[in-house]
């Protein structure tokens, strides 16, 4: 049985996010979706906001589960016993940091692996950064979130705004 890991800070969960995830089920028997914590960022949603965006997103996709951790990626990886973590790349930049991120895993765990997947053309633009940018200001993130959720993220960030 294959299983791949997806993790993420998914402050909010995106178009980019929900597309890579429906390519990494697609080649997998199990896909672990982990809503994370990311200590070079201040998230704008609460962990248990973004594991609802994560799983009202996903939820017509049969082998993905999602999950909360809050600790080392390496730990989850050897907890669930997965293959590979998988991640979306949309630049160079996003390679870099991809790049550095596998090493120091891997001094961690010399087992751990990843992939990485390019993102659609169409999607490449696409942020957690930018759709809270937008949303705060009151601009149209319809395009940029999963329609399950656009409801639920533009009233989180309208709420900011007040
Ligand atoms: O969506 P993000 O913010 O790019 O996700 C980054 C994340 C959450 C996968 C990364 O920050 C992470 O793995 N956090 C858990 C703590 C950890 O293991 N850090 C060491 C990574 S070298």
């Amino acid at each position: 049985m294959t299983t791949l890991l997806f993790p993420g800070s998914f402050d909010p969960f995106t178009r980019g996010h929900r597309d890579i995830a429906r390519r990494a089920a697609r080649i997998c028997d199990k896909l672990y979706v982990a809503v994370m914590h990311n200590d070079s960022k201040k998230h704008y949603f609460a962990p248990d906001d973004r594991v609802f965006m994560v799983e009202e997103s996903l939820k017509a996709i049969d082998n993905v589960e999602v999950i909360k951790y809050d600790g080392l990626l390496v730990d989850l990886y050897k907890k669930i016993q997965c293959n590979a973590v998988v991640r979306g790349i949309r630049s160079e930049s996003d390679f870099r940091y991809e790049a550095e991120m596998a090493l120091a895993n891997r001094l961690l765990y010399p087992e751990y692996d990843v992939m990485l997947l390019p993102c659609r053309d169409d999607l490449s633009l696409i942020s957690s950064s930018i759709v809270k940018e937008v949303g705060l200001y009151g601009g149209d993130i319809s395009k940029m979130v999963p329609s399950e959720i656009y409801g639920f993220v533009s009233d989180k960030l309208k709420k900011g705004r007040e």
